[in-house]
């Protein structure tokens, strides 16, 4: 019998033991809200991003990627209203200064030191990470570390349509680094300071919006799929307009069943023409979109669907983890979707101290590695640690080389998730 047994902490002690997740800045006693990439959890990472990629701009012919620089003009963050209302509620307890999220527990009661009636009245807290950008240190060398990508791609709106001349409508994505000062950082990966996000804004007629929101509706689920999300952990949540970021007038949230709770993976906003009025308001230049073939001139209105990798992560992590019983004993195993794992193959020598194993080994790896790019090679301890190893790292297959190799070109192909063994000539791999 296999059971889902998603609980934080397996997963957190998982990703620690096998290399995918470690705490930011450990050794020096970590710093809240950061994390680092270890090699299985930097595949892992860059899986999501190349299918999220493939399927979203790649597959597309209305999808066009960009790069844009983390640090932009600090205009962009005044007129897309993040300086004045990019903000969060904060509250600090006068008795041990702990701070808090004031909408996030209850004000009448000090979460960690449970005195009464400590906080004050709340101040809003801007969450966006300043730097100065230059060697003075001055109010007018302020910037800021982007708390959403979404800007860059509306910076280069007016970029895309001269240079690439796309057809209504169409849409911009962009992968790439995002930091939100937040009070709060907490749950491992779920709340961060420092995040990946990946965001499509999608152009539209005024009169189409309703349309297309619909159709990102649906196509996003294809994702979840791609990931292997039972759909039954997936709750659409039409966020209510008091909830609703400053800039949407419907947003949807994708919510997903994690070890924590049912919480938000990702949304689905519709940003109307807010970010390109505001552009066009500040810069004095048309943001307006001639349609093709006639001299129909409109700002085209946006759809945003927004992908936090880290949620993907976590969610992929929490769905895949799965214990059972082999032979009497615990195992614990990753059933990740093959796409996802960060190794597809793993090539061992049933016994390390034997060289024409090795060789015969190392040959097979060699021609699987040029093949498949992520193989891994695994010669450290006996056979069942290195499947044990293998399975949490959620390699699909483990290929040994064994003394039968040498006489018939066969090797034995284990399974992860049903633990089955065959031989296989090298040549059908
Ligand atoms: N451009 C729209 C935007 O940024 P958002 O709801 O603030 O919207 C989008 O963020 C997604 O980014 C969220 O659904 C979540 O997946 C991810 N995200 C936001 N803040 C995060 C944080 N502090 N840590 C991890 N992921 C976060």
């Amino acid at each position: 019998m296999t059971k889902n047994k998603t609980n934080l902490e397996d997963i957190v002690s998982l990703a620690k033991r096998r290399g995918f997740i470690y705490q930011g800045s450990e050794v020096y006693g970590g710093i809240s809200g950061f994390y680092d990439f270890g090699p299985f959890g930097v595949s892992l990472k860059r899986n999501i991003t190349n299918l999220w990629w493939r399927m979203f701009v790649d597959g597309r012919d209305d999808v066009f990627g960009i790069d844009a620089a983390i640090i932009m003009n600090p205009k962009v963050w005044k007129a897309s209203g993040h300086v004045d209302t990019f903000t969060d509620p904060l509250v600090e307890c006068n008795n041990c200064n702990s701070r808090f999220r004031a909408d996030k527990i209850d004000i009448s009661k000090c979460p960690n030191c449970s005195k009464l009636g400590t906080f004050g009245k709340a101040k809003m807290f801007n969450m966006m990470f300043k730097t100065n950008v230059g060697p003075i240190d001055s109010e007018d060398s302020i910037a800021y570390l982007r708390p959403e990508t979404a800007q860059g791609i509306f910076t280069n709106y007016k970029n895309i349509v001269d240079t690439i001349y796309p057809d209504m409508p169409f849409g911009v994505a962009q992968i790439g680094k995002a930091f939100r000062n937040e009070i709060s950082p907490r749950d491992f990966i779920f709340r961060v300071r420092e995040l990946e996000q990946m965001e499509i804004e999608y152009f539209v007629h005024p009169d189409d919006w309703e349309k297309s929101f619909e159709k990102w509706r649906a196509d996003i689920y294809e994702w979840f799929r791609a990931l292997g999300l039972d759909e039954a952990r997936i709750h659409e949540l039409d966020v209510p307009e008091s909830d609703r970021a400053h800039y949407s007038k419907r947003t949807i949230d994708f919510e997903y069943d994690f070890p924590i709770g049912k919480e938000e993976l990702m949304g689905l906003a519709y940003r109307t023409d807010f970010d390109l009025l505001n552009i066009q308001k500040a810069t004095g230049k048309s943001m307006e979109y001639i349609q093709k073939g006639s001299n129909n001139k409109f700002v085209p209105h946006v759809i945003e669907p927004s992908f936090g990798v880290e949620r993907v992560m976590m969610a992929v992590l929490a769905e895949a983890y799965t214990e059972d019983e082999i032979n009497g004993e615990k195992r614990i195993f990753l059933k990740l979707p093959t796409e996802l794992a960060p190794v597809k193959f793993c090539v061992s020598p049933l016994l390390k101290n034997k060289p024409e194993l090795v060789k015969k080994a190392r040959e097979i790896y060699t021609i699987l590695q040029k093949k498949y790019h992520n193989v891994m090679w695994d010669d450290n301890g006996n056979i069942g640690k290195r499947y044990r190893r293998q399975d949490e790292i959620g390699t699909p297959k483990c290929v040994v080389i064994d003394f039968d190799t040498l006489t018939d070109g066969t090797v034995t192909v284990r399974d992860r998730d049903t633990t089955k063994q065959k031989r296989l000539a090298v040549k059908d791999l």
